[in-house]
């Protein structure tokens, strides 16, 4: 299938009323009925029908859509952010006395989320890679968690490998796949059961939203529809939905420039004696990148390069020389921007999770790859000097 069209136009099979090249957005909180019957029906399949927004909406369905075509997905359920989607995801597979097994670094608040559900007895453990599964796994696991590539250091887990183990132990398997989008890599079709997205990084793309979805089999995803996604509240606005329609229209043409302008950018500072690694996974160098090209069809644009530095200072002044990255939390947006674990992350929790101080990450947007390479230098003159 062409990912270009499914982009643009997949799920948009619907005449374009008065010829109209974007669908309407539906802002209607509630939909009715003819007879009392048919809105008892709706009711019960309020995953597909339209009762309340809060169930669904058209506009978001259509978001759906193209989301579960483009993730190679059956089903897709989209949230009002990526933390919703997850915690949603999550509580839905696990109940008291279950166990969940996750497998590299993943999103801070995902693991902070699954420290909250200890208090319902639900308890996980961390394990470095799949050498360390057989040793860690209980009778009580249920789940096993991912991302690929793993969150700030950015280490390949080779998808089918971790699967494959997974299923051979009845674990059913969730993947985070933001960093990718779905344009570069397909987990459902490497084994994933299911792939959950924060919509607010290169989806969304103009950093003027903040969504999540979940993608996979109807028989996992109905359910969490019908239950988590119903109680917990954290539903898509169709404003939100027509914003991630708008974010596939140009996803192939954006990820193209930021894949471009991330490898050239990784490849000055792999080169640079001011720093002492970098961690993306694009680059023949990474120790992931064999793996990588294997199950990849492209990098975004998202990596991390550890200064040649143990000073705080040093790091602070880095990031306060650089003027094209703008300093913050988020990426995936087309605006560079730059943040440092040993500023923004408690000292302890730094130190516990391995982080060197030097780490630095780097979210390269669309400007020009030699203006945002020349910021680097410059910022970079005052760290060796
Ligand atoms: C890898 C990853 N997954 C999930 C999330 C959560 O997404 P959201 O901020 O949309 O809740 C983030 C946010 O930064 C993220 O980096």
């Amino acid at each position: 299938m062409d990912d270009d069209w499914i982009c643009g136009r997949l799920g948009e099979d619907e005449p374009w009323v008065l010829g109209a090249v974007n669908p309407p957005v539906y802002e209607n909180s509630v939909f009715t009925f003819e007879t009392a019957e048919e809105l008892g029906e709706a009711i019960k399949n309020e995953d597909e029908r339209y009762v309340y927004w809060r169930g669904t909406n058209p506009t978001v369905d259509l978001a759906q859509r193209k989301l579960a075509a483009l993730e190679r997905g059956e089903r897709a359920k989209c949230f009002g952010s990526g933390m919703g989607a997850i915690s949603a995801t999550i509580s839905s597979l696990v109940s008291a006395g279950d166990h969940v097994l996750v497998l590299g670094a993943v999103y801070g608040p995902t693991t902070q989320f699954l420290r909250y559900l200890e208090k319902f007895g639900v308890t996980h453990t961390h394990v470095e890679d799949l050498a360390h599964c057989d040793s860690a796994i209980r009778g009580s696991t249920r789940l096993l968690y991912f991302e690929s590539p793993s969150y700030m250091a950015y280490q390949v887990v080779d998808i089918a490998g971790i699967t494959a183990w997974a299923r051979g132990h009845g674990l059913v398997t969730v993947m985070d796949n933001t960093w990718s989008t779905p344009l570069f890599q397909k987990p459902l079709t490497m084994g994933v059961d299911l792939v959950v997205h924060s919509l607010s990084k290169y989806i969304g793309g103009h950093s003027d939203l903040v969504g999540g979805v979940v993608v996979g089999p109807a028989r996992l995803v109905r359910p969490l529809a019908l239950t988590e996604y119903q109680l917990y509240g954290a539903a898509m606005s169709p404003h939100d939905a027509a914003k991630v329609i708008k974010g596939l229209r140009t996803l192939p043409v954006r990820m193209a420039a930021h894949q471009e302008r991330g490898l050239a950018v990784a490849a000055f500072l792999n080169d640079h004696p001011g720093v002492r690694a970098v961690n993306h996974p694009g680059l023949p160098s990474h120790p992931g990148h064999a793996v990588a090209l294997r199950q990849m069809s492209g990098f975004s644009s998202l990596f991390s390069v550890e200064l040649d530095t143990e000073s705080r200072e040093k790091v602070a002044a880095f990031l306060d020389k650089l003027r094209h990255f703008r300093i913050g939390v988020s990426w995936g947006g087309f605006e560079s921007l730059v943040n440092a674990p040993a500023l923004s992350t408690e000292e302890s929790v730094r130190a516990t999770m391995g982080i060197p101080v030097g780490l630095v990450r780097l979210s390269v947007g669309l400007e020009p790859a030699d203006t945002l390479i020349k910021d680097l230098g410059l910022a970079l003159e005052g760290l060796v000097a």
